[in-house]
């Protein structure tokens, strides 16, 4: 693996910008690890639905884990089912809890309560990451597909709130588990994505410094969708001396220069994220306008295992 750091954690959230390709690093992570002999679980949070076009499986129901291929499983957090067990679980007199749910005051309420959502969602995650049976761990890898940058901070940051703002009693101390877990360094890591462009690589910069600054393990950042470079400097050095009367192979020519000032452009942002991360992204390299099925999800599996054969190379060797 590339990065032993995320590799050896078992709780995983992938963080990133809107559409940077958080779902498709989170499953060809799972890929990566279900092949390699461990059982994985991606939970789907706040009523994301990708992981079945992804792995083109029926739609994975809420709250119970669906397998989309071999060690390979699905879950999708529903925050109302979710919220109706924590109360069961605080509430010990059932018809009230019925009462509780079936009013739409409840669920008004339950919506707009600060962090409520957040951290039933985050429950259901903690206890994914802590079940155990005959002994051992039902998962040895849980990533969460995480909602974009600011929600998915939020959605980490929120047991740490609940545990500091609650009064003393059984929410207040169940947060604070929660939050052991999520923060624990040796147990969790956190994989900022990017892609290859300004906006995402300054906000997975912000990102890295924000959770870091509020001790989560920080443990990778994947700059996804890289275009592969096809040629060493000295080479488009020459293509940039070519003359030539056949327009056919100026074009050509153009458009080989073209594609190379588009990869260095993001190598420059591929600098700019390692040096504002202080890491050694991983990079995942772009597969073209094609849809992405599993296929497509072994390859990147591949890049993020290190087993790609893909370089991107800054000098000659
Ligand atoms: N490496 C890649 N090569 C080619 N296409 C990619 C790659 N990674 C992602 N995509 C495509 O980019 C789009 C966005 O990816 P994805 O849905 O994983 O992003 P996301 O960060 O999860 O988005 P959202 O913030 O909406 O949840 C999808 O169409 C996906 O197929
Ligand atoms: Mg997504």
């Amino acid at each position: 693996m590339t990065s032993p750091a995320l590799f050896d954690r078992r709780l995983i959230f992938v963080l990133g910008k809107g559409g940077v390709g958080k779902s498709v690093v989170a499953a060809a992570l799972g890929t990566a690890w279900a092949r390699a002999g461990q059982r994985v679980v991606i939970a789907e949070v706040a009523n994301q639905h990708r992981l079945s076009d992804l792995f083109a499986t029926r739609r994975v129901p809420r709250n119970t884990p669906t397998e989309l291929a071999t060690r390979l499983y699905g879950y999708s957090v529903d925050v109302d089912k979710a919220t109706e067990e924590y109360l069961a679980s605080h509430i010990r007199v059932r018809p009230l809890v019925d009462l509780l749910v079936r009013s739409r005051a409840f669920h008004n309420f339950a919506a707009a309560a600060p962090g409520l959502p957040e951290l039933v969602t985050l429950g259901k995650v903690w206890e994914l990451a802590v079940a155990v049976e005959d002994g051992r761990p039902v998962w040895d890898k849980v990533i969460v597909d995480c909602p974009a940058t600011g929600h998915g901070i939020a959605l980490l940051q929120t047991a740490g709130n609940v545990s500091e703002l609650a009064a003393q009693g059984p929410v207040r101390e169940q947060a604070h588990r929660i939050e052991e877990v999520v923060k624990h360094p040796g147990a969790t890591g956190i994989a900022i994505v990017a892609r290859p462009e300004e906006l995402p690589v300054s906000e997975a910069i912000d990102a890295v410094a924000t959770l870091r600054a509020d001790n989560f393990p920080v443990a990778a950042t994947i700059m996804n969708g890289m275009t592969p470079r096809r040629f060493w400097a000295e080479d488009a050095s020459v293509l940039g001396r070519v003359e030539s009367d056949d327009p056919a192979i100026d074009e050509a020519v153009r458009a080989a220069l073209r594609s190379d000032h588009h990869a260095r452009i993001e190598h420059e942002h591929l600098r700019e994220l390692t040096v504002g991360t202080y890491t050694s992204p991983i990079v995942v390299p772009d597969l073209g306008p094609i849809v992405i099925g599993q296929s497509e999800l072994s390859i990147l599996a591949d890049a993020l295992d290190g087993t790609a054969r893909t370089a991107h190379p800054a000098a000659r060797p």
